[in-house]
């Protein structure tokens, strides 16, 4: 079995490398060659902890030798962990099996990879629903996930701008994507002037409540929200929600996961033809993502399986014709 640390994933793993896997992961979900099945969360109620196992297979293309990927991760969400521990929020790691005997191939570090991978589906999304000259980004939150959605957004769109609204010192976080992204990155002074000024907008916190006024979007505004992640979470208000063209990862997993959705649905604020498509249909032309310049469209995501098992496979791939990684014998 090879070991991947996250060192090992880092250097592998680029965002626009990323994206392409995700998107074309998407296409197979869409053309049925992909079997997920709800992932599973244990709940660790003492520790405000929650721990979801996320298996996928993706079939492969078996006349090419590509015999598919099958993969589970295992990841535990902490929300207290920063407060008290000063550790990350997210803890996570992947098995990759060999898809043709089910013998186990790598594991690896998935911490990274989830937040890549979970950006990677925000620049899907923003690719296929935000206005082609959307160039200002609002970011809430500046955590794990934070960096890897503005570097998706800017790998799709030309970005010159980034406002950051988050708890505590933003400033170590602004500094460093300044660099990476080569544009202005400030702590937003204002939330309601930030989300006026947004073309794309990104909610990436754990905050359980919503974080702004959605009567203050702007027509034509794409929205991310990849934090909340339970039924009783959101990060939108039902007024964002009701005002947007809404496309999520899967249905299925928003019905039990969305907060954002299943919340303004419960208040009849939304019904629920509000949901218009999942991202597997707009990637594959089936739902348009956007239809109007001046409408607001929200891509919700919860995560699914799917994005890990791509990106892990390229991941494998890499690592086995660049010789990185470990062998070990279980
Ligand atoms: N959709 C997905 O696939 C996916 C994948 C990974 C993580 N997540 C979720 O994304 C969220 C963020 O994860 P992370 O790893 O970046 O966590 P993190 O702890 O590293 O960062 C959280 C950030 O949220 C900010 N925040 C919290 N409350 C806020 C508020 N009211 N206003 C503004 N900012 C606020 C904090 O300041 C911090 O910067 C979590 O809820 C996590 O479960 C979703």
């Amino acid at each position: 079995m090879l070991i991947l640390t996250r060192h090992d994933v880092e250097s592998l793993l680029t965002m626009p490398d990323a994206i392409e896997a995700v998107e074309a992961g998407f296409r197979q979900l869409a053309a049925g060659a992909v079997e997920m099945p709800q992932r599973l969360a244990t709940t660790i109620a003492p520790h405000n902890g929650i721990h979801l196992s996320m298996p996928a297979f993706v079939a492969g293309d078996p006349a090419a030798g590509d015999p598919g990927t099958l993969t589970i991760k295992m990841v535990t969400v902490y929300n207290d962990n920063r407060a008290k521990y000063d550790l990350p929020t997210i803890h996570a790691v992947l098995l990759l099996h060999d898809a043709r005997t089910g013998q186990p191939l790598a594991l690896m570090d998935a911490e990274h990879l989830t937040a890549m991978r979970t950006g990677a589906v925000s620049g899907v999304a923003t690719r296929h629903m935000a206005r082609p000259d959307a160039s200002v980004v609002t970011i809430f939150g500046a955590g794990a996930q934070a960096g890897p959605q503005l570097l998706a957004m800017a790998a799709v769109r030309p970005i010159r701008q980034v406002h950051v609204v988050a708890l505590g010192d933003v400033s170590a976080f602004c500094a460093r994507m300044v660099k990476q992204l080569g544009a202005p990155v400030d702590a937003a002074a204002d939330v309601r002037a930030a989300v006026e000024a947004a073309d794309l907008i990104c909610t990436a916190t754990n905050s359980p409540t919503p974080l702004f006024d959605g009567a203050w979007l702007r027509p034509g505004t794409h929205i991310n929200a990849i934090g909340a992640y339970t039924k009783t979470m959101r990060e939108l208000d039902s007024e964002a929600v009701r005002r947007s063209r809404v496309i999520v990862d899967r249905r299925q997993a928003a019905q039990v996961e969305a907060g954002d959705i299943v919340i303004p649905t419960q208040e009849g604020v939304i019904g629920p033809d509000h949901v218009v498509g999942e991202l597997a249909e707009v990637v594959s032309g089936v739902v348009p993502g956007r239809i109007a310049v001046d409408e607001i469209t929200l891509f919700k995501s919860v995560g699914l399986a799917l994005q890990d098992a791509v990106t892990a496979a390229l991941v494998y791939r890499r690592a086995l014709d660049r010789g990185i990684g470990q062998e070990v014998t279980l």
